[in-house]
């Protein structure tokens, strides 16, 4: 049985705006109350102000009032699992923490990380 949380990420990836790359995200936070918030990529002519999923989904989860997240998942249509970029990872750092990371891909492939391993020595609030 597929993962809820991967799921999720799944079926809001059918709602990704992608015409400039044809590369399609979704991605899934669970919240500190179960509930599941989704987002996509969503592309914009001027390129720069294209958004990527997981700031999608962690912008309406924050939006909807969720504050604390058990899990994210992100996925997209590669072999190699498609992980955070750079900007998305200190986001999810500012909003989730150490949180427990799913990739996964459209063929049932996963891996499991913790978003520290992914941002080392993250800048945060705890420096101002
Ligand atoms: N993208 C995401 O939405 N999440 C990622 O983790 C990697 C990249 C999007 C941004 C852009 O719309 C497309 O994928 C190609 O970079």
């Amino acid at each position: 049985m597929m993962d809820p949380l991967v799921e999720a990420a799944l079926s809001a990836r059918r709602n990704a705006h992608a015409p400039f790359s044809h590369f399609q995200v979704g991605a899934a936070l669970e919240d500190s109350a179960g509930r599941i918030h989704t987002g996509c990529n969503v592309e914009n002519a001027s390129y720069g102000l294209t958004l990527c999923a997981e700031r999608v989904a962690v912008f309406k989860a924050v939006s909807e009032g969720a504050r604390q997240f058990r899990r994210v998942a992100v996925v997209a249509d590669t072999d190699t699992l498609t992980p955070p970029c750079g900007a998305c990872r200190q986001i999810l750092w500012e909003f989730c923490g150490n949180v427990e990371l799913v990739l996964a891909n459209l063929h049932g492939k996963t891996e499991t990380f913790r978003l520290k391993d992914l941002l080392p020595r993250p800048f945060d609030a705890s420096f101002l």
